[in-house]
Parts: C-alpha cells; structure tokens; sequence
C-alpha cells in the first residue's frame, strides 16, 4: 500500500526517507497520486509518465449474503470461482477493481467474507467504491473503514500506476442519495484533474452507471454530466460501472463505458419486466455471472475490454 509522507526534513513536502520505501514498494507496479484537497503522496508520479502495458481486472457485485432459491443460494462460491479464474490468468493482473456491492447487508460478517476471498487474488492491489448494499446503516463508515481507509468523503481517490490514472468515485450515500456524486466530488474531481496530462489514459470506477442506462430504475447517476464534463480535454477516458449486473458497452464522444457482469446473480435487461434478480433456467447461472480484464496497450487510446463468464471454459 502506499507510503505517505512520513518525515519532511527540508519542509518541501518531501519525506525522503519515506520516498526511498516507496521508490522500493513502487517497484512492485503501484503508486499513488497526489490528488488536490488530500491524498498527498510522495509517490507521485509526473503527469505525462509513459504508458506501460499492462492487465487489470474488474470485479463487481458480489453481493455476499444474497441467496436466493432457482437464483443463486451461494455467492460465497461463486466469488471464489471468479476469484480462482483470476488467479488461473495467464498473465497475473497489475491490480484489481471491485466496483460496489461487495456484501448484500452490510454486516461484519459479510464484509469478512468478502475480505478474506478477495485478499487471495494474486496482485499488486485491490481498489474498491462502495454500492448501495454497502453502506447501510451507517452510510458507508464501515466500509470505507476496511476497503477504503485513504478515500476522501464518501470514497473518492485517485492513483497512478504505469501512466495510468485511476479514479474511485462514489456515487452511493452521497448527500443521502442514491446516484448522485455530489458538489463535494465533483469539486475534488475538477482539482484532481487539473494535475494530469490531457494525453493520459484515464479510467474512472464507480458502482452505479455514469451514464443514462435506464433512469426510471434508477440506474444512471444524475449529475454524471458534470464529471464528464471535466473528463472531455482528455484523449482516453474508460469509465467502468457495476450495479445493474449485466454487461452493457457505450461510447459518448471521448468516453467509454463497460459496465460489468455480477458474481451474483443476474438482472433484466433495462426496462424488461422490473429490476432485481430473477429465477434462471436450471443451469444458467454461470453464464450470467463472471469478470473482466482489461488491458492497457501503449500507443493505443482506447483500452482493450474482454468479459468471461464462469461458463467460459
Ligand atoms: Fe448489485
Ligand atoms: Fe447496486
């Protein structure tokens, strides 16, 4: 995990010692950035850093504590088979997304469970935003707590990695709100930019879509436009969601949304019958529910997207 800065000899800001264990620890493929308003990091990396090639997984919807008869009665076992497929790569994944919804409750012992799965998938990092199904009760405090303890607010961060710049949003639990972002994220969003070259890939995660999949389900966040707005200067944007449990691909002028499959249980197509799982065909299961790796090319804008089920040999 990242290395703050720890001891600033000189008061410039720069923990030299700490920047030594973190040069060490970035080695390994991971570094923070300095975001505006927080996060501040010695790890930094300059703006315009060189691509490199590299994999990444995304994992959504996990919902442990689900069950369901003629749906799924054991999400526990079908994270771990996501997370064994993962671990069977042929090329070991740089880090790892978990897009929202990791428990169905949010009690201790679910968060447990999803904690202890996903902590044996061979990466450098696992990154995490909150769903809806994680912040219940407390609005998010113990959550962030164990998958987030560096976020701003209600989870928001950034970090590069081989000139990659990543983005947690949160848009569960904001203001009390469903779908929502906030004037509190988007202004950090707006500062966090400002410090990045308009020629590096960006990828944002957040649960629910950030565009406009099928509002009367709820399923867009309503002030998206704002943040895409402040995304637009930049040549590669990828914007990867969950929560609505089925692979959905959209392009709007510089932006690429993927939407992930669950490791759940499935749910209709937008605007199909009513939103929430439903009774499968016997053995249907696996086809629904699955990950996806996503690869960063150098010298290519758009980030090359593939999704396997659990019923992918
Ligand atoms: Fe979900
Ligand atoms: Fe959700």
């Amino acid at each position: 995990m990242a290395r703050y800065i720890e001891q600033d000899e000189q008061h410039d800001g720069i923990d030299r010692r700490g920047f030594l264990k973190c040069m060490a620890w970035a080695g390994t493929g991971m570094v923070w950035a300095a975001g505006a308003g927080g996060l501040l990091s010695a790890c930094s990396l300059p703006a315009a850093t060189k691509v490199q090639g590299f994999n990444f997984v995304q994992v959504s919807d996990s919902h442990i504590g689900f069950s369901a008869e003629g749906v799924n009665t054991d999400v526990t076992k079908t994270l771990q088979q996501v997370v064994d497929r993962v671990n069977a790569l042929p090329q070991r994944p740089s880090l790892v997304l978990h897009t929202g919804d990791l428990t169905h409750l949010s009690k201790p012992d679910q968060f447990d469970t999803v904690q202890q799965i996903m902590g044996t998938i061979k990466t450098d990092g696992i990154f995490y935003v909150p769903g809806e199904h994680d912040v219940i009760g407390d609005n998010g405090k113990a959550f962030r707590q164990r998958f987030a303890p560096k976020a701003l607010g209600k989870g928001y961060y950034s970090m590069d990695t081989m000139g990659v710049h990543f983005i947690g949003l949160s848009n569960v639990g904001v203001e009390d709100q469903f779908g929502i972002l906030g004037l509190d994220q988007l202004d950090w969003l707006g500062k966090d930019l400002k410090a990045v070259h308009h020629d590096t890939p960006v990828v944002v995660f957040a649960h629910v879509p950030m565009y406009a999949v099928y509002p009367p389900w709820g399923w867009t966040t309503r002030d998206s436009a704002q943040a895409l707005a402040l995304l637009k200067p930049f040549s590669s944007v990828t914007v990867l969601n969950g929560h609505i449990h089925q692979v959905l691909q959209q392009v709007e002028g510089n932006v690429n949304f993927h939407i992930a499959n669950s490791t759940s249980f499935p749910q209709h197509r937008p605007g199909d019958g009513s939103p929430g799982a439903y009774t499968l065909p016997a053995g249907q299961l696996l086809q629904t529910l699955g990950y996806r790796t996503i690869g960063v090319i150098p010298g290519h804008a758009e980030l090359a997207v593939a999704d396997s089920t659990l019923a992918t040999a």
